[in-house]
Parts: structure tokens; C-alpha cells; sequence
């Protein structure tokens, strides 16, 4: 077993009957919703599902999972998920898979949220390895890039996989990969797109995370909030 494999399968164990659970999106999560489907076959577990994105709802139906919409609820249990980036303060940094709209809805409306990843994740501030994911609403995308040039960003429209047009993400909205100043901090930064018309969401989830879960050479470190 790899480590991420083995956070998710630790995660899991949080998982209790009647529970309404959030599927995170990515290789970790991945691993999760294989471990509750496991769970839900082999222990009679109970469990109805919302996911964060299309890929994680097929495969959650593709195994047996009983998925539901956002739209019938407004709260739920627990929300398991990945990060690309996690700094000490437990600042995350997701969305390079496209889903970050609804994967904060969800953090948010859970009560608890556990990130799930591996040691490579952990970093000393958001940014590190990555641009800031920007979801903009298409039409506001030059005055949302200019509003964030004003405050110190450096980026562009990211293009699709083919490289041949523009990367559009599931709800219809461009994305903005920006870099900034290294003084800002999270919350800052956080605020600062937060404020930033046309902004539909972005990829820094500050204050969001109940717990870090972090494998490392088969071991779980748990951090609570
Ligand atoms: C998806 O949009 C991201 O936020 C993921 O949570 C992130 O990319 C983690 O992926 P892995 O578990 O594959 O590293």
C-alpha cells in the first residue's frame, strides 16, 4: 500500500452509520471512495454520498454508492478530500483538477473536514509548488486580471490540456493561475481574492480544515484544529 492509499484507508475509520459524506477529487480521495464502498459492502455500513466533481460521482456510482445533489442539503457530516499544497497553519491550496467551486462548498458545509495526503504536500506557504487557481466569470476575466495585477499578481488564463484553447472549468468559468508577492500572507492573500470582482472562487482554503492527515513511510500524523 502507498501512503496515500493508507491516509484514506486511516480516514475512512471516521466514518460512522447514516453519515452523509463528502468525496473529495484526485488519487487520494480516490482511495477513500474505494475503502467506504469496501466498508459499505464487507460491514453493512450505511452512508449517502455527495461528490465534488463529475469524475468522483461516477466513480462513487460506479461502485455501489448512493449519491446525492448539493442542492437537497445544506449541511453535511464529514467531507474527506486532498490538497495540492498544505502549510502549518493549515492553510490548503486545491482546484488543479477544475472542481474548486463545489470542493469549498463542500468544506464548508461539512462538519468536519479531514485532508487527506501524503508528506509532498506539506509546504511552508500557499504558492510554493503552484499558481493560485482563479475561477472568473468569463466576461469579468480582464478586469478580474487586472485587479489582481494591481495587487501584486502575475499570471494568465489557463489553456486546456491540448493546449490549443482555454481551460474551462465545470460551472463555465475561466481560470486565472496567478503567482504573488511571497509577503502576502494566506489570510491576506485570501482576503485579497476574496474581494476581488468577478471572482467566482479560488483555490486557498484558509480556515476550512478540521484536521491534516499526513502518511508518511506507512505512518499517519493526525492535526487538529
Ligand atoms: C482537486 O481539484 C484538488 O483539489 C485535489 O484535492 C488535489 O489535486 C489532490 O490530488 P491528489 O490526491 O491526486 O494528490
Amino acid at each position: 500500500m502507498n501512503d496515500k492509499q493508507i491516509v484514506a484507508i486511516h480516514a475512512a475509520n471516521y466514518v460512522k452509520n447514516g453519515m452523509l459524506v463528502g468525496l473529495g477529487t484526485g488519487s487520494t480521495a480516490n482511495y477513500f471512495i474505494e475503502e467506504l464502498a469496501r466498508r459499505q459492502r464487507d460491514e453493512n455500513l450505511k452512508v449517502t454520498t455527495i461528490a465534488s466533481s463529475t469524475v468522483s460521482m461516477i466513480k462513487a456510482q460506479s461502485l455501489g454508492l448512493n449519491v446525492i445533489a448539493l442542492t437537497q442539503v445544506s449541511e453535511i457530516d464529514l467531507y474527506v478530500d486532498g490538497a495540492d499544497e498544505i502549510t502549518p497553519d493549515m492553510t490548503l491550496l486545491k482546484g488543479r483538477g477544475y472542481d474548486l467551486v463545489l470542493e469549498k462548498l463542500l468544506a464548508k458545509a461539512a462538519k468536519q473536514f479531514l485532508v487527506v495526503a501524503d508528506n509532498s504536500k506539506l509546504v511552508s506557504r500557499i504558492g510554493t509548488n503552484f499558481a493560485i487557481p482563479i475561477e472568473v466569470m468569463p466576461m469579468a476575466w480582464k478586469a478580474a486580471k487586472h485587479s489582481l495585477e494591481q495587487a501584486g499578481g502575475v499570471g494568465d488564463l489557463r489553456q486546456n490540456v491540448a493546449k490549443d484553447g482555454l481551460s474551462v472549468t465545470s460551472h463555465g468559468s475561466l481560470v486565472l493561475d496567478m503567482v504573488f508577492d511571497k509577503a502576502l500572507s494566506e489570510a491576506q492573500l485570501n482576503q485579497l481574492i476574496n474581494n476581488t470582482p468577478g471572482v467566482v472562487e479560488h483555490g486557498i482554503f484558509y480556515g476550512l480544515a478540521s484536521a491534516i492527515l499526513i502518511a508518511h513511510e506507512g505512518t499517519v500524523t493526525e492535526n487538529w484544529a
